[in-house]
Parts: structure tokens; sequence; C-alpha cells
């Protein structure tokens, strides 16, 4: 993370209980939450920027999810560091932080969910089964706990930035949705918490995906056939690397419902990759219009 531009700021009040949250925001007028899980990097920093450029206060969630986690995945090793998270956000002179426990979020069996319906069962949907329920029901829960204005979410995630809104449109829930841009290391890395999982060799097989993806930005002219195949190159050049990338799918979709766009179509479209490095499983993506 770039610490060395940005000048220490107080650190924000920090509420872990739904009555300290509510005494809170009474006093934060129109706001902007940035849920997280916590291990805040530039990408974070940059939706919190996001977040204060539309309201008079900007609130971060830092909640690692239970729910959106499948039995082997990394729930118990997610990276956790709550000290270093509210640096970050001293830094970026947030408002205020809501850092519940597991037990205030989910006191007992979690029966009822939301249902992410088709549009969550395709992609990372399929390869996570259930990701997308855990993903909505716990935003579910911080739009009703928080009340925020403005939520925003980040591009990188532009799977779940789709579900969410249309689960706000769905169940008319009174919260506007604000994108906000990839962030990208020098080297062309999408940033993400489970970069740290990766080795240098890793790391390097890794940069295959944004590689790809700006091959096929480059080849938009060709229509879906062609970014497809473009990208698609980049991939299999990298599955025979030392460490090598296994593609879960690479995909050319409609940014608003997640299906695969017809061969002969003319708009806007998500490229999109997730691929296994190791242990680690990443995904990216690039907006493009046709
Ligand atoms: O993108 C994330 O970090 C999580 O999926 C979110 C939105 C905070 C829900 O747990």
């Amino acid at each position: 993370m770039n610490k060395s531009t940005t000048a220490p700021r107080s650190v924000p009040v920090v509420a872990r209980t739904p009555e300290e949250l509510t005494r809170l925001r009474a006093g934060l007028g129109r706001l902007a939450l940035v849920p997280t899980m916590g291990a805040l990097h530039d990408g974070h920093r940059r939706l919190i920027a996001t977040a204060r450029e539309h309201a008079d206060s900007v609130m971060v969630s830092v909640f690692v999810n239970p729910l959106q986690f499948g039995p082997n995945e990394d729930y118990d090793r997610y990276p956790r560091d709550l000290d270093a998270d509210l640096a970050a956000c001293a830094e970026e002179g947030v408002d205020a932080v809501f850092a519940p426990g597991v037990e205030m979020m989910y006191p007992g069996e979690q029966i009822v969910t939301v249902n992410s319906g088709q549009m969550g069962q395709v992609f990372e949907g399929e390869f996570r089964p259930g990701f997308f329920e855990g993903v909505l029901t716990v935003v579910g829960k911080l739009f009703n706990l928080v009340r925020p204005d403005i939520a925003v979410f980040g591009q990188k995630d532009a799977q779940q930035l789709a579900v969410v809104r249309r689960m706000v449109r769905d169940l008319c829930m009174p919260v506007t949705i604000v994108a906000s841009a990839t962030v990208r290391d020098q080297d062309g890395l999408a940033t993400s918490s489970r970069n740290a999982y990766l080795s240098a060799e890793e790391r390097e097989s890794a940069l295959a995906l944004s590689r790809a993806l700006l091959a096929g930005a480059d080849a938009s002219v060709t229509g879906p056939v062609g970014i497809l195949s473009a990208a698609r190159a980049v991939l299999d050049e990298a599955a025979v690397a030392e460490a090598p990338v296994v593609v879960d799918y690479l995909a050319l979709v409609d940014p608003q419902t997640f299906t695969e766009v017809p061969g002969d179509y003319r708009g806007d479209a998500v490229l999109a990759v997730a691929a296994r490095v190791g242990r680690t499983r990443l995904i990216d993506n690039v907006p493009l219009t046709l």
C-alpha cells in the first residue's frame, strides 16, 4: 500500500454493536458506505476516495463474512488486522468504521437469505456455490444496519457489483450504488487482499490475467470472437508456465446481466477472467465498448 504520500489523520470512530452504530450514524449526515472484509489495500483507498466524492461522511465496514466462503476456501487464513485497517482509514480521512463480530452479524442460524437468482449461479457463482447468496445477505444486513445513502463497490468484482445493483433494484432498497475503477499495481496485477498469498513466481504467472484482458481490449474492433481468442492466446501460454495459470473461465458478458454476449454484439461489455495460480484464486476484468 502506498502510504508515503498520505499524511496521518485522526483515527475514525469505531462502532462494534448496533447500538453504537445507531448513535454514530445519527451524526453522519449524507453517508457513503464502503463495505470491506478488511486487509485494506490501494483498491480500498480508491473506493474510499470515490465515497468521499459522493457524501458528507464516509463509513468503512470491516467484516470477514463467513457466509460467502465455501467449506474448502480461505475463511480461516483470510488476512485480518483491524489495527492496520484503522490506520489506513485514518490516513484516508474515513469518519467511521463499523467492525462487528460474527456473533453480532449471525447471532443464530441464518435461515432467511438473499437469493441471487440465475445471475449469481454463473461464472463466480458456478465456481463458488453459495458465494453470492452470502454476499447479498451480508450486504443487505449492512444496508439495514448502517442505512447509507450511497454504497461504493469495486469494478474489480464486476459480477458482485452487478448482483448487488440487481438486489437494490429488485428489493427496492433506498441506497445508490456507485462503482469505483479497478486499481492495478505497477506490473498490472489488480489489487486484491489475496495477492498476499502469491509467491514471487506465482505473481509473475498471475500477470497473464491482466495481459490477457489487455490483449482482448486491443482486439475490441474485431468483435466478441476476436476479443476472446486474443485473450485466450495469452492464457494458453501461461497455462504451461513454471507456476501454471489454471483458467476457471474467460467470458465476454453483458455488464448488467452477466450473460454472455452473442458474436454480433454491439454495446457495453465486460471481459472477465478467473484463474488459479498455485492455491490462490484470482479474478479480473476490463469494461469494453464494442
Ligand atoms: O467485496 C468484498 O470485500 C465483500 O464481498 C463484501 C462486499 C464486503 C461483502 O462481504
